[in-house]
């Protein structure tokens, strides 16, 4: 046999998919594999997909258009995540070239479908176990942080909002035990990680399939692992918010003070028509739990504008709901029409220049209250954990339990490592980050 296989894979999309990818390279590492930096350097080429928005699809379709020639010198293709579920054996009479399409449900059959491209079949697929009830783990995890990792707890997705993709990408609902995500937890707590992040397309819609935990009871546990400083989850979804999880993070230092709980809109008329499950009085009735911790737990949000049919008074409803909540971080998209929603086919009535302009303006509110609620911790001494150093500015880059930036200089001529903590005073603040220096 020649020189070693290789791969290269580029990731698209969110925590899932970057988390699915760090067991994919685990995966093909076990199976002989070296991982490359380029495409140009590798023999399997292979792209994890979002199909969240229709930008996100593109761009896989960009990249193979790009790199396409490389077919001619031997390289194989393979389309991964997302795009791969959704569009299937497309995929094949759109890019010829792929040799592998998979979805996320399927990964755990990567190896004999890697068996298949290396004895030179070009039409391998993994589409067809979406409705199994096993998740995806592997020991072979490849991690590219040392000090915090993500832990999947939950696949899939059953709540079929009007406009999302993700039921028909990553099929059904799957949880894991509790105790394999614990022994995972301990794992990574025993090879030096301080910080876990529990995964989940619906993080809180979690079950234990042996019956013994709650989630809330998940997170405490998983918050008093020796070793573990830091728990986050995201992401949750409203209607599964339960009060004793708010409990459990005031019981449980571990815990991050920080709930990231998707509105989508302001107005229980869009959540209506969104399916969303929640009215927006019930949504600010689990603000109000969250508000009423005796920590002071830090908000975010995801937000949708011009949802078709919404009109100027919903979306005012939207800003109002933001001046109400005060988050301290919003993640905004215009509505993008998905292949296989019940969405798709509600006319897609808001206007592409006035969808910019609604989110424009939500941005702009949303500046001016995240500085004022950036300027109140002026002065405050917080924990953060090094994440890196910023050369160009001499500074080191941190974050807090709340999960916001907090650069900050040091007496010390060297640098504290990444995965420190540190007490650090804040000393200015700005709407996205803050500034501070360590206190001696
Ligand atoms: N168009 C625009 N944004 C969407 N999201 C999900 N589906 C769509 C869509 N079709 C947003 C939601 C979700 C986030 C991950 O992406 O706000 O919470
Ligand atoms: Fe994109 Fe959603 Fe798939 Fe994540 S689950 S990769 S956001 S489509």
């Amino acid at each position: 046999m020649g020189a070693q296989k290789t791969f290269y894979l580029e990731t698209f999309g969110c925590q899932m998919n970057v988390h699915d990818s760090e067991k994919v390279i685990g995966t093909l590492e076990q199976q002989g594999y070296a991982r490359v930096e380029s495409e140009a350097e590798a023999d399997l080429i292979l792209y994890n997909t979002c199909s969240i928005r229709d930008k996100a699809e593109q761009k896989v379709f960009h990249r193979l258009n790009d790199y396409k020639a490389l077919y001619q010198k031997g390289k194989r293709f393979a389309v991964l995540g997302c795009v791969a579920q959704q569009e299937g054996e497309r995929i094949f009479e759109r890019a010829p070239f792929v040799s592998l399409v998979s979805g996320s449900a399927s990964y755990r059959r990567l190896p004999e479908m890697l068996v298949q491209i290396e004895q030179g079949d070009t039409r391998v697929t993994g589409l067809d176990d979406r409705q199994t009830e096993e998740t995806f783990e592997t020991e072979f995890t490849f991690r590219s942080n040392p000090h915090r990792g993500y832990i999947t707890i939950i696949e899939g997705c059953d709540k079929f909002c009007a406009y999302c993709v993700v039921p028909y990408t990553r099929g059904k609902e799957r949880s894991r035990r509790s105790e394999s995500v614990l022994a995972e937890a301990r794992r990574m707590a025993g090879s030096g990680y301080t910080e876990v992040q529990l995964l989940g397309q619906n993080v809180n819609s979690w079950r234990d399939p042996g019956g013994k935990r709650s989630f809330a009871e998940l997170l405490a546990a998983v918050g008093e692992v020796p070793g573990i400083r830091r728990v986050r989850f995201t992401t949750s979804h409203p209607r599964d918010f339960t009060r004793d999880i708010v409990e459990a993070i005031d019981e449980v230092p571990a815990l991050c003070d920080h709930v990231h709980l998707p509105v989508q809109s302001g107005s229980s008329r869009v959540l209506r028509l969104m399916q969303r499950e929640y009215t927006r009085e019930q949504y600010l009735e689990r603000i109000a739990w969250i508000k009423g911790a005796r920590r002071t737990i830090s908000m975010t949000t995801d937000i949708i504008v011009g949802f078709p049919g919404e009109t100027p008074e919903d979306f005012e409803q939207t800003i109002t709901l933001l001046e109400a909540v005060q988050y301290d971080g919003v993640f905004a998209f215009k509505y993008s029409p998905r292949p296989n929603t019940p969405a798709l086919s509600m006319p897609d009535s808001v206007p592409e220049e006035e969808k910019s302009r609604r989110l424009q303006l939500l941005l702009d509110r949303q500046r001016e209250i995240q500085r004022a609620n950036y300027e109140r911790h002026l002065g405050q001494i917080l924990e953060a954990m090094v994440e890196g150093v910023n050369p160009a500015r001499g500074q080191v880059v941190g974050r807090t339990s709340q999960n916001k930036t907090l650069n900050f200089t040091t007496a010390q001529p060297i640098a504290p490592a990444p995965g420190a903590y540190l007490p650090v005073r804040v000393t200015k603040t700005f709407p996205n980050s803050l500034l501070g220096e360590a206190v001696a």
